[in-house]
């Protein structure tokens, strides 16, 4: 069955939802999404939103702490774009009824966190990420030019791929394929533009604080359909999420640090100021991996969070959520430090874009965590993720309509989705400690700390886990499960390829042959 829109918007997180919230005002929206509407990584977000509102702050500031992050890598007309478009798309925000947290009316109550020079996160207590979706989810539903097709995976981009004809010029995205879970059917979703918010990758690595929805399927259908990807080895590692066996890397956001939690090691010393400046405050990279050093050396599991010297009940009022998660395992963060270690958080790199979404393949635009606009870097500032999510998504419908307007009325005739000859997935078991396997390479050889052996080791498995996966694909009825494994696997090489192209250490990628910056031959990104 075909199902048509003027815009097509794969992903409900706070890229995809804000995009469609602007693109209704032109035209039909079509929004799939492969859960139900709020799981996303946005929906996670605690910190908060990283903007320029107080007058002790100003553009050059919030400019300059991201390109110090961003170790040379970053774009500086995106950076600039970035934050002077930031206060703007805070009001949109607000306008669409996100409640941010104030300190008396009128006044953003303003937190700090790790790489930036003064107060700027604007929050909504430490559920910033589930406000916005709130808020997002609820004006989207309102709008009678926007329909969400909830449990419906993309599988794969429609491009000259699946035309019989393919006497075109360059490659051209007219929708996606998209599996409807439910009924486990196979609809063509076609549209002259494809917006991609697929978000991000963390469920590549065995132990990360994004959900099971972030398993890299925008990153791999683009790539598969001939896009350009970018910068995939600067996986960012939050240096603390809570040790516990049953926590799930549970994020202590980095704002705890910023109201003043220290790190410690298990012996109860202070470590950061002998790795940074900033102490505790420092970039994340830099924090990540002098845990990871700490851990190491002293052969431990884990480093402490102390907050106990804090306000208590200012803490159980600006940290709810992590003080209760914590109260869950019996651990009352205003009387014990907490044990944190790093996982796997955010993609730096992905679907290279320009300043207006557009991604190499026509009519294919991208934003969020999905995307490289440059604005990253070799590693993201604190709390710059859900403002790139909505400025640059801004901007994309700007592109967007323009395109549409050009090209509309020219979608080709896509044959429908075939599954002749494929079987029903009873073999599943045959594959489905693979993901497994996967996270668990990643985890030990693709860290945050790299070497080029331990790169190729992990390459070469993943590589014969690839071709089984791409086989029993071309053999079986797609799942969810299925698809999700192939993109995982995809991603993984990706990440890996770019690890290994990169002959130098910056920013998030560390590598033990290569430790030095080398700005003569690496100051630029690795585009595949
Ligand atoms: P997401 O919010 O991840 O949304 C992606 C959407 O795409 C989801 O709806 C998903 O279901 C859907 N999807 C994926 N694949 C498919 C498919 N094949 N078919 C259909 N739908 C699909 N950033 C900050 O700036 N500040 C913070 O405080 C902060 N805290 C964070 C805390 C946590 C625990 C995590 C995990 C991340 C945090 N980040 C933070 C990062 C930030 O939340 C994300 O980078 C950002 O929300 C990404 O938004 P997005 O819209 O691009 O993607
Ligand atoms: C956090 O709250 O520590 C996460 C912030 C971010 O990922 O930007």
């Amino acid at each position: 069955m075909e199902i048509e829109s003027d815009f097509l918007v794969i992903g409900s997180g706070i890229a995809g939802l804000s995009f469609a919230l602007k693109a209704a005002r032109f035209g039909r929206v079509n929004l799939v999404t492969k859960k139900d509407n709020t799981e996303s990584n946005t929906n996670y977000a605690q910190g908060g939103i990283a903007v320029v509102v107080s007058p002790e702050d100003s553009f050059q500031r919030h400019v300059e702490d991201t390109l110090e992050a961003g170790a040379g890598l970053c774009h500086p007309d995106a950076v600039e774009m970035l934050v002077r478009e930031g206060p703007c798309g805070v009001r949109e925000l607000m306008d669409w009824g996100v409640r941010f947290s104030l300190r008396k009316a009128g006044v953003f109550d303003l937190g700090r966190e790790g790489g930036h020079s003064v107060k700027r996160i604007v929050h909504a207590a430490d559920l910033t990420g589930r406000e916005v979706e709130r808020a997002l989810v609820a004006a989207a539903k309102a709008n009678p030019n926007i329909t969400i097709f909830e449990n419906h995976q993309a599988v794969d981009l429609l491009t000259e791929h699946h035309l019989k004809d393919k006497k075109q010029d360059g490659i051209h995205c007219w929708g996606a394929y998209v599996l409807d879970e439910g009924r486990e059917v196979v609809f063509t979703f076609k549209s002259m533009v494809t917006f991609l918010a697929t978000g991000g990758v963390g469920q590549v690595y065995l132990h990360t604080t994004n959900p099971g929805i972030a398993t890299g399927d925008g990153i791999a259908m683009a790539y598969r359909a001939g896009a350009s990807v970018a910068n995939l080895e600067f996986t960012q590692f939050h240096p603390t999420t809570l040790y516990h066996p049953d926590a799930n890397s549970f994020l202590i956001s980095e704002r705890l640090r910023g109201y003043g939690a220290v790190l410690k090691t298990k012996d109860g010393r202070t470590f950061m100021e002998n790795y940074h400046p900033q102490g505790c405050l420092a970039p994340r990279d830099v924090v990540a991996r002098a845990i990871d050093n700490e851990l190491k050396k002293r052969g431990e599991d884990y480093v402490l969070l102390d907050a106990t010297h804090l306000d208590k009940e200012g803490l159980r009022s600006h940290f709810p959520t992590i003080y209760q998660k914590c109260l869950s395992y019996n651990l009352d963060v205003t009387e014990e430090p907490i044990p944190v270690v790093p996982a796997a958080h955010y993609i730096c790199g992905g679907v290279v874009t320009d300043l207006d979404g557009r991604t190499s393949i026509e009519g294919l635009f991208a934003g969020g965590e999905v995307a490289c606009t440059g604005v990253h870097g070799a590693n993201r500032l604190a709390s710059n993720s859900l403002l790139e999510a909505v400025v640059f998504s801004d901007r994309a419908v700007k592109g967007t309509v323009k395109y549409w307007k050009e090209h509309k009325g020219k979608l080709p005739l896509i044959p429908t989705w075939s599954d002749e000859g494929t079987f029903d997935p009873e073999e599943w078991v045959l594959i489905s400690h693979d993901k497994q396997e996967i996270q668990r390479l990643m985890w030990d050889y693709v860290g945050i700390v790299r070497a080029t052996h331990r790169l190729k080791r992990a390459q070469e498995r993943i590589q014969l886990i690839a071709k089984e996966v791409e086989d029993f694909y071309r053999k079986t009825r797609v799942t969810e499960g299925l698809i999700e494994l192939r993109n995982i696997t995809t991603v993984a090489l990706l990440i890996i390829e770019s690890a290994m192209r990169r002959k130098e250490s910056r920013g998030l990628h560390y590598i033990l042959d290569y430790p030095n910056t080398d700005d003569k031959y690496w100051k630029k990104d690795t585009i595949l």
